[in-house]
């Protein structure tokens, strides 16, 4: 499990030696990696105790890039990523759901980068997906790094956004999707099995595998 670990957190980190400008492909992953991305997939779990010790910002950087890799429609990238590592501000975001993470990372749409690339309208609210999938790219990177990481959920919890937008001054276009608490885990739960074979249909909806 280290062995994988380690070799998931040098193919990101020779990914974020490689990818800095717009439009640069990144290398391509070494054959081996892909056994170890799929293991860091299946291990990976919800992690909601950390120990006291903080997050280095090289780890921080990595989460990012590796949440900046994910698809988005259009290649809009509608979104912005606030690290939270100010105790006063996590206890704020945490509310009446305290935590002893020692960082956040507010995962948000920016709706001011929804409109068309040839500047005719606007884009339906695949930004929700951008962000989302951004954020489910942040936990396997923070679990591949040997951290661990729980998406706790804001929008479309219009409260909730609300109350999350104005501890961290967002502007109004900047809309708070999850904050991902994220730490060194303090805790090891089995990885849930949630493979369902009721959850898939073949060609049509019901329709069996051959
Ligand atoms: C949209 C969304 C919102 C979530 N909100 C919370 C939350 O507020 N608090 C929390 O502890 N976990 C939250 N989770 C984590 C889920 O509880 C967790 O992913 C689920 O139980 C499956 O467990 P696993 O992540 O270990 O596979 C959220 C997950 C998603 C995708």
């Amino acid at each position: 499990m280290k062995k994988s670990i380690l070799a998931i957190a040098t193919v990101l980190l020779t990914l974020g030696a490689c990818t800095t400008q717009d439009g640069e492909k990144p290398e391509t992953a070494a054959p081996d990696a892909g056994q170890a991305a799929i293991e860091n997939i299946m291990t990976r779990t919800s992690i909601r105790q950390y120990k006291d010790q903080p997050v280095e910002q090289e780890k921080i950087d990595i989460m990012l890039k590796a949440a900046m890799a994910a698809p988005t429609a259009m290649n809009q990238q509608p979104w912005h990523f606030i690290v939270i590592t100010d105790k006063k501000v996590i206890d704020q975001l945490a509310g009446p759901r305290p935590t002893n993470a020692p960082l956040m990372i507010a995962v948000c749409g920016d709706t001011d980068k929804t409109s068309m690339p040839d500047g005719k309208g606007k884009l339906p609210d695949f930004w929700v997906e951008d962000v989302s999938a951004a954020t489910e790219n942040l936990l396997l990177a923070a679990h591949a790094l040997g951290l661990g990481a729980v998406w706790t959920g804001a929008y479309p919890a219009m409260e909730h956004v609300a109350e999350i937008a104005n501890v961290l001054n967002c502007p109004q276009n900047i809309v708070p999707v999850a904050i991902v608490r994220v730490g060194y885990p303090d805790e090891s739960p089995e990885p849930k099995d949630k493979f369902k074979e009721e959850n898939i249909s073949y060609n049509k909806f019901g329709g069996k595998k051959e």
